[in-house]
This record gives structure tokens, sequence and C-alpha cells, in this order.
């Protein structure tokens, strides 16, 4: 039920202190301010309706609490960079099927309820650790995501345009009402498991899946004979999350709620701030604290227990369940003996933040032909890792996050139907970090599963 004047949003331009990250410093932007079309595409963006509204993104808020309490698991899943001629239907529901798959393996698997988010609807814009890109002997200005410039490498594609911002907009408009036509219109309906492997390539997740779908379809028939209601098993809560790196797109999309009279970015539902961005006086940690979205902040290996607590004090000052996620990429390597006294200090400290491992960007290597890529042995070994160091620490390993597709891309090597890097030139599609395929992620979810029955 919609509550009365829920989606009545209003513009934030004058809200107190929400422009205050205008003075400060503000990492990793597009030089683009001067650029003759900024100020017609701002207050375009400003003047759109919200893409998410704020009744939904308190419900993922509440969601959220339950996690960080132990009550459910989060996952997250989705590219990299989402890319605008990518935005096909085809490829879009790929990803939703792959993530409501993971989702069952999971409850099933593991009885316990998920909390489902794709890094979809507005994962455009990335950090990068260069401004300007040289090749031989041409310097451009880096490929900063779709919403800012494009890929190719001449100089009218490199030069920033305020106008992929709309396009942005629209994409993820696009997006979203597909997002909510599959989960609310019966696609996600739990009666469909089996459907959602058609048109997957035979491989061994596959068949555990297979397997897994075939007991979730008897469990779903003996409950409807037994008369419990079926009409939660026909739709699905599906959120949507992206890194909030473009503080021009996400201050235009910040609309004041008519219910309470408090900012919400309306871009997503869930707003994180990268291992790049999230210095503690820095302009993105300023503005997220001031927005009542709930906040992932990633945190590298370089994190101190201090700058944990540090970082609460600021996102999360009145310890409101559900408003901080802490994203941890630590690298299988580094997590065992990195992640455990910052646990230690946030748990004694008293607070619950959702705990949730992010076991990709921590393990980048380069192959040797030239592709940047993971190991999927290093993933499943940094996720063993962050089970381990919860159980010791007696908290509670909340979600996952990883850079995945529906598609059958060769990008992370390894898996039980194992890519190698032959296969990276015919296969490889990602223009920045490379995602596990739909076969691998099914394989995650397994070991998920698998390991979160020992916690429960
Ligand atoms: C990302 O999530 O794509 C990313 C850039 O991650 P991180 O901020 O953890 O490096
Ligand atoms: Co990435």
């Amino acid at each position: 039920m919609t509550a009365p004047g829920e989606i009545l949003h209003t513009g934030a331009a004058e809200y107190p202190g929400l422009d205050t990250w205008r003075s400060l410093t503000l990492a990793q932007q597009p030089d683009w301010r001067s650029h003759e079309d900024f100020d017609a595409a701002y207050q375009q963006l400003s003047d759109n309706p919200p893409l998410v509204f704020a009744g939904e993104v308190d419900r993922l808020k509440r969601r959220l609490a339950a996690v960080a309490q132990g009550e459910a698991f989060l996952l997250q899943g989705g590219d990299c960079a989402e890319v605008f001629d990518e935005i096909t239907a085809d490829r879009i529901s790929g990803k939703i099927k792959t993530i409501l798959q993971m989702a069952v393996v999971l409850t099933y698997g593991a009885s316990v309820p998920v909390v489902k988010m794709g890094r979809m609807a507005g994962q455009y814009a990335k950090p990068r650790s260069s401004d300007e890109e040289t090749r031989d002997g041409v310097t451009l200005p880096s490929f900063r995501g779709d919403i800012v410039n494009q890929y190719e490498f001449t100089e009218e594609a490199r030069i920033p345009d305020p106008k992929r911002m709309l396009t942005g907009y629209n994409k993820s408009a696009a997006t979203l009402n597909l997002i909510r036509a599959f989960t609310e219109g019966g696609f996600a309906d739990l009666r469909a498991v089996q459907q959602w492997n058609k048109g997957f390539m035979d491989n061994p997740a596959h068949a555990q899946y297979q397997q897994l779908a075939g007991e979730v379809e008897r469990a779903v028939k003996f409950m409807h004979a037994a008369g419990v209601s079926s009409d939660s098993l026909k739709r699905t809560e599906f959120y949507v999350g992206h890194e909030g790196l473009l503080l021009d797109y996400e201050r235009a999309l910040t609309r004041i709620d008519s219910r309470t009279g408090a900012p919400y970015v309306t871009s997503g539902h869930f707003i994180w701030i990268g291992e790049r961005t999230r210095e503690l006086d820095g302009a993105h940690v300023d503005y997220l604290s001031r927005v009542r979205n709930p906040i992932g902040i990633k945190l590298g290996p370089s994190t101190t227990p201090e700058t944990a607590l540090q970082l609460i004090d600021k996102i999360d000052p009145e310890r409101e369940p559900g408003r901080l996620t802490f994203i941890t990429r630590f690298g299988a390597s580094k997590i065992r003996d990195g992640l455990p006294p910052v646990v230690e200090a946030v748990r004694d400290a008293g607070h619950q933040p959702v705990w949730v491992t992010d076991p990709m960007h921590g393990n980048n290597i380069n192959s040797a032909n030239g592709y940047k890529t993971r190991r999927f042995d290093d993933i499943m070994d940094e996720v063993r890792g962050f089970f381990e160091v919860h159980k010791a620490a007696g908290t509670y390993p909340g979600g996952v996050h990883v850079e995945m597709t529906g598609d059958d891309v060769a990008e992370c090597i390894g898996g039980s139907d194992p890519i190698d890097e032959s296969a990276f030139d015919d296969r490889y599609e990602s223009l920045v970090d490379p995602r596990l395929n739909h076969k691998q992620s099914l394989e995650l979810a397994f070991l998920l599963a698998e390991s979160l029955k020992g916690v429960k």
C-alpha cells in the first residue's frame, strides 16, 4: 500500500547543509562544470520525477535492519559498470534470473530470507586510478563510465558530456520499469524456479540447481495443497543500488520526502561509497551522511579500526538499524589477518552494521594475455575467510556483493567448468572489472548456502 503523500516528493534546493559537499574535496569527478550543456542537464535532472520512492527506501532499511540482526542475508549483484548499449530486455532479464536463482539456492539451501539487490539501474560511473590515459603518445581523459564519456579512444569520445547524465537517468528508468514488471508481474513466482534455468547451458552447477529447483517445486506444491496462501510466492521485492560517485547526478536527483521532510537520493534505493572516495572529510562522505537512504561503505585492506569507527560516527551517529552497511574487500590473502581488528572494534563499540563481503575487488590480477581478471578460487577463498572471521568474532556475516552477469562470458578464471585465459579473446566483454558468468554465480551461491548453514 502506498501511504498518502508517499510519492509527492519535492525538490531539495534549499535544504540546510545539503550543499556543504560543494566546499569539500571532491575526488574522482569529470571536469565538466563549465561545459555549455552542464546547467541545462542539471536543471532537467532536478525537474525529473524520482526513480525510486522514499517509502521503498525505508522498507529496504527495515530489511537491512533484519540482516544486521542475523535474520536475513543480503545478495547484491550486477555489472562492474552498466553499459548504455546493453540495456536490453535479454541482458536485464538474464541478470535478474541469475540473482533470483542465487537467492533460491540461499533461501532453500540455508533457510534464510534473502534481500535481493541489483548493482543495476544507475551503476554507470567509475572511479579511475588516473585522470588521463596515454596510448602511443596520445593523452586523453580516462573513461569514467557511460554516464560521463565514451570508452572509444578518441578526443571526441573521451570529452565528458553532462548530457550523458540524462541518458543515464532514462536508461535507469527503463531498467527499473522492467525490473518492476518482472518481479511483480509473475516472473518471480517461485513456482517458476525451473524455468529460470531455461536457456542456460548444461554444466554441473546447472544440474545441481535443477535438482534443488525440483525440491523447491515440490515444497511449493505441498504448501499450496496444505492451503498456505501462495500470494507471497508470486512476487518478490527487488532493490537497486549503485556507487554514489557522481555527486552532480546524485544531488540533482535528491528529493524531499513530503511525509517526513527529509532528503532522499532517488536515483536508487541503496547507495554505496567506494574505497577510493571514503575520506572522512571528503565530499562523498559528507553528502551521503545527509540523506536518508541506507548507505554502504567499501572497506579495503588499509582500513584501520579507528577509520571504521569514525565512519560510523559520521554516517550513522544515531545508530539507526539498517542505515549502515560495511562492504569489506580485503582480498583473499589479507582478509583473515586484516578484517578481525576492524570487526572486533566495531563490535566492541556496540555497533551492529550489516557486514557484507565483496570478494571481487581485492582479488584483481592481470592475465598473461593482457586481461584484467580474477581467480574463481580466490573469490571463494575470500568468502570462506569472511565467514571464518565473523564466526570467530561472534558477529553475523550478512551478505555478499558480487560482479556478475547472466551471460556466458569468460572473464574470471576457474570454476567447475573451468574458464581459462584462452577464452578471453572471444568471450571477455566487460569494459572494466571481470564478472562471474551465470554458472560461476550459481556455484558461488551453493558455497554461500553451505557456509550459511554453519551460521544458522
Ligand atoms: C566497484 O564496486 O566497482 C569498485 C570500484 O569497488 P571499490 O570501490 O571497492 O574499489
Ligand atoms: Co568493479
